[in-house]
């Protein structure tokens, strides 16, 4: 049974967050054309049983993400784009990632993937990050996805999960009003994809040495829209096709019971 009621949020989320990033200088842009938002007939709008769970990553031209636990490169465009598709919601990210980063997203909860929260909640250099002028700024929680009121998640929490696909299943429960992004890095990227409804790829117009790669996707998402194009990256919007294969079943069941009442 599709959930119309997240399709609209689906599509309100896309709209609003295009039509208020800040492009670049030079960039051609070009905005989303989804169905709600342009006004698509009611059965276009029985798009997603999926809540989104969106991937956002830069890749090179040779699919380099990272060498080193760092980004090998320097586009402040790309920062910019990042934060904010991001901000507001949930980041969900591997424990190296959050390492490379250095603190916290602010303004986002921040999930951190590692085997052994416990563990890395006792870590000294860890919890250096939270000491100083931190101090307070941040809450570091451990429970388990199971156990926790995603209602009750805030921009200054950094909750440390065991499970990257028990996290993004409880998610998909709670319904929250808020999306959750899958931001890295390769690892993550390898076992979150295939569960993620949307993708916003960067791609970088040059190839790079590096040891942390964007996996293969192509085969199973399919490019909806290129919201942003600047001389040294362009961005790419794909949708999973189980996403789209979920439309077209929704569509045809929506079909016949319009059929039916006829
Ligand atoms: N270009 C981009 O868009 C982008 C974005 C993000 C990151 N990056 C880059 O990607 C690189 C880091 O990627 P990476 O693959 O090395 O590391 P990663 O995915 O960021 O983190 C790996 C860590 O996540 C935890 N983890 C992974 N799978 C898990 C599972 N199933 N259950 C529990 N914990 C799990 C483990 O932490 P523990 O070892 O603590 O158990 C593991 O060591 C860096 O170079 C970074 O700069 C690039």
């Amino acid at each position: 049974m599709v959930d119309s009621r997240l399709f609209c949020h689906h599509a309100r989320f896309h709209a609003r967050r295009l039509s208020t990033i800040d492009f670049p200088r030079h960039p051609r842009v070009l905005l989303p054309t989804h169905g709600l938002a342009t006004g698509g007939s009611q059965l276009s709008t029985l798009n997603s049983q999926l809540l989104p769970v969106i991937a956002v990553a830069a890749m090179s031209l040779n699919r380099v993400i990272g060498r080193d636990n760092k980004i090998p490169w320097h586009l402040p465009e790309d920062f910019k784009w990042f934060k904010k598709l991001t901000t507001g919601s949930l980041v969900l990210m591997g424990r190296k990632t959050f390492e490379s980063l250095g603190r916290p997203l602010p303004n986002r909860t921040n999930i951190v993937v590692t085997r052994d929260p416990e563990h890395l909640a006792r870590d000294p250099r860890f919890m250096a990050i939270f000491s100083g002028p931190n101090e307070g700024r941040w809450q570091v929680r451990t429970e388990s996805p199971s156990q926790t009121d995603f209602a009750s998640l805030t921009d200054r929490d950094v909750w440390l999960v065991r499970d990257p696909r028990e996290l993004a299943e409880a998610f998909e429960k709670a319904r929250l009003p808020r999306e959750l992004f899958v931001i890295g890095g390769a690892q993550i990227y390898a076992q979150l994809l295939d569960r993620c409804t949307d993708l916003y790829l960067s791609v970088v117009q040059r190839e790079v040495e590096g040891d942390a790669h964007f996996p293969a996707f192509e085969e199973t998402w399919s490019l909806h829209d290129t919201p942003l194009t600047t001389p040294d990256f362009i961005v790419h919007h794909y949708r999973n096709k189980r996403d789209a294969s979920a439309t077209s079943q929704a569509s045809r069941q929506g079909a016949a019971e319009a059929g039916e009442t006829k």
